[in-house]
């Protein structure tokens, strides 16, 4: 399939999405984020993915929204259009997603990066959240995860005072997993994703759904539901193949049954 603005590719059983709108810093626009769920949503149903990174370029994973294309919405024009809802049909795919974020990751960028599992950073990465100085607000769940992931005090300061973080800062404060020189940063993303890939299906999908959980659920419920899906995974023949594998000290082969 051809797309107008991301490329994808495979490498292995790694799906990858790139945005391609460098000249706008990679704004997420309409056609853009309709592109890249239709893009990994496919990746979701292929058997022959097992794990999916979407990265921009080196100078932008991406700097918000399209304020152009923004500009004149109102509150029935938002209601009418599906660009917010494109987050929430990202955190409704099943397999692991990991962003490789290299230069600007602003706004619904950022707000991206964070709704996808895990985010591998080069060192030019800077994450923010600066909509304050557009007389709005995260509207893609800025305000929720940036606070989850660094602390009250520190989302009070990127989302009311407009205040990027570093890549250092963002690791120290626990946004992103790892941090790359810039001219590796999507080769270990990739890396990484491969390695992720090549585990047992059925049990990737479900660790990332009860470590989600945390974010919808009480402890107690949290323990509940990962108690649940970790019984499921009894009836798969990767369990039985991984724990024979495993007690035979040999390599396991997952079918994902
Ligand atoms: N939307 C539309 N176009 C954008 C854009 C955006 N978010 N960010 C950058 N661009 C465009 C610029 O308009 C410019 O285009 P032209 O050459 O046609 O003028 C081009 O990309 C290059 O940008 P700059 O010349 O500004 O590049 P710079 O290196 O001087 O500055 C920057 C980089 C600091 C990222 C600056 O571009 C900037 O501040 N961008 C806006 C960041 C922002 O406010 N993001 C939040 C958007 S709102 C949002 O995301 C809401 C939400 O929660 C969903």
């Amino acid at each position: 399939m051809s797309y107008e603005f991301i490329l994808t590719r495979t490498n292995g059983r790694v799906g990858i999405v790139q945005f391609n709108r460098p000249k706008a810093l990679n704004a997420l626009n309409r056609g853009l984020m309709s592109e890249l769920m239709t893009a990994l949503e496919a990746f979701d149903a292929d058997d022959g993915i097992g794990c999916m990174v979407v990265t921009g370029n080196e100078k932008a994973f991406a700097a918000g929204a399209d304020i152009k294309e923004m500009a004149t919405a109102t509150p029935v024009t938002m209601l009418d259009n599906p660009f917010i809802g494109y987050w929430d049909r990202l955190r409704q795919i099943g397999k692991p997603v990991i962003a490789a974020v290299s230069g600007f990751a602003l706004g619904g960028g950022c707000e991206l990066a964070m709704a996808c599992d895990m985010i591998v950073a080069s060192e030019s990465a800077t994450f923010g959240q600066p909509e304050i100085n557009l007389g709005i607000i995260p509207g893609a769940g800025g305000t929720q995860r940036m606070t989850y992931a660094v602390g009250k005090a520190l989302a009070m300061e990127i989302c009311l005072n407009g205040r990027f973080l570093s890549a250092t800062e963002a690791q120290q404060h626990g946004l992103i997993n790892r941090i790359v020189p810039v001219e590796l940063y999507l080769e270990e993303a990739i890396k990484f994703a491969a390695e992720i890939a090549a585990r047992a299906p059925v049990a990737l999908r479900l660790a990332k759904e009860a470590v989600n959980a945390v974010y919808e659920t009480s402890l107690q419920a949290g323990l509940a539901h990962e108690r649940r899906l970790f019984y499921m995974l009894f009836s798969t023949d990767d369990q039985k193949e991984g724990m024979d594998a495993f007690i035979n000290k040999r390599p396991a082969t997952w079918h994902g049954k």
